[in-house]
């Protein structure tokens, strides 16, 4: 059984109001998207990753790989062709489940092998969060990283005078869910397969996996995985990674 991953990193970032994507932003000297590959890279269970970007963005991102992964990933380094452990760099969509879909299509997978899906945005992802989803994928069939809610949580109607409360959701029924999230690969294709044909769009793989059915696990997550979107995200993170250091 091998693990692959998937990284889908071809957003334009629109809430970040930056002068590039959020994914290539700095972050303690190194793009965000760097950081999130070497995450993976670090983690001996996983076979190869699969990077869904923008074509424009397909040189710029292969460059930064060679410039800043270890030379086992590089799949110009002459000694690793042969070697697994290998970065793909692949054309992203329109959505996220489109370019998640993209690279899913290139994904040399048997059935049983498990691929993970990670927000590229995440960079401060660790390798025992990772290898507990991975553990939990092979008990459950599938398995997401998720983070209990802390707020006490309202479902709303947006109305033209703003939102109006219509129930509280006891916080004990909701988690917040994060990535990596995984599956088994025959799973996730027969998901996306139905997803695609009836033209549902979902915000995460579970929702397209759940809808097909499937019971979806949930490993404890960390807030420290945050997702960066909007202007002082990058400020949090810069405070997590020097924690961590
Ligand atoms: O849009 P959102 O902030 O939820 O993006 C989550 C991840 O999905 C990001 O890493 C982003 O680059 C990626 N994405 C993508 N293709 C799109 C839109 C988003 O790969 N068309």
């Amino acid at each position: 059984m091998k693990v692959f991953v998937i990284l889908p990193a071809a957003g334009i970032g629109t809430r970040m109001a930056a002068a590039q994507p959020k994914q290539f932003l700095a972050l303690a000297g190194l793009p965000i998207l760097i950081h999130s590959l070497r995450a993976f890279a670090a983690v001996p269970r996983v076979s190869s990753i699969y990077v869904a970007v923008r074509q424009q963005e397909i040189p710029r991102v292969q460059a930064q790989i060679a410039e800043f992964l270890p030379l086992e990933f590089q799949s110009g380094h002459s000694q690793s062709e042969s070697a697994h452990r290998l970065i793909h760099v692949v054309s992203g969509g329109d959505t996220r489940q489109d370019s998640v879909a993209n690279a899913l299509a290139a994904l040399p997978a048997a059935p049983e092998d498990i691929v993970l899906v990670h927000d590229a945005v995440r960079p401060l992802i660790d390798a025992a969060t990772i290898d507990r989803t991975i553990d939990a994928v092979m008990e459950h069939g599938a398995a997401i990283v998720g983070l209990p809610a802390i707020d006490t949580v309202k479902q709303v109607e947006r109305t033209a005078h703003g939102a109006l409360i219509s129930s509280t959701i006891p916080r004990e029924y909701v988690v917040l869910a994060q990535t990596p999230q995984g599956f088994r690969c025959d799973l996730l294709r027969r998901a996306f397969a139905e997803a695609a044909a009836d033209g549902f769009l979902g915000t995460d793989e579970a929702s397209i996996v759940e809808r097909a059915g499937q019971p979806v696990a949930v490993v404890h997550g960390s807030a420290a995985n945050l997702k960066i979107t909007q202007p002082g995200d990058l400020a949090l993170a810069e405070f997590y990674l020097a924690q961590r250091s």
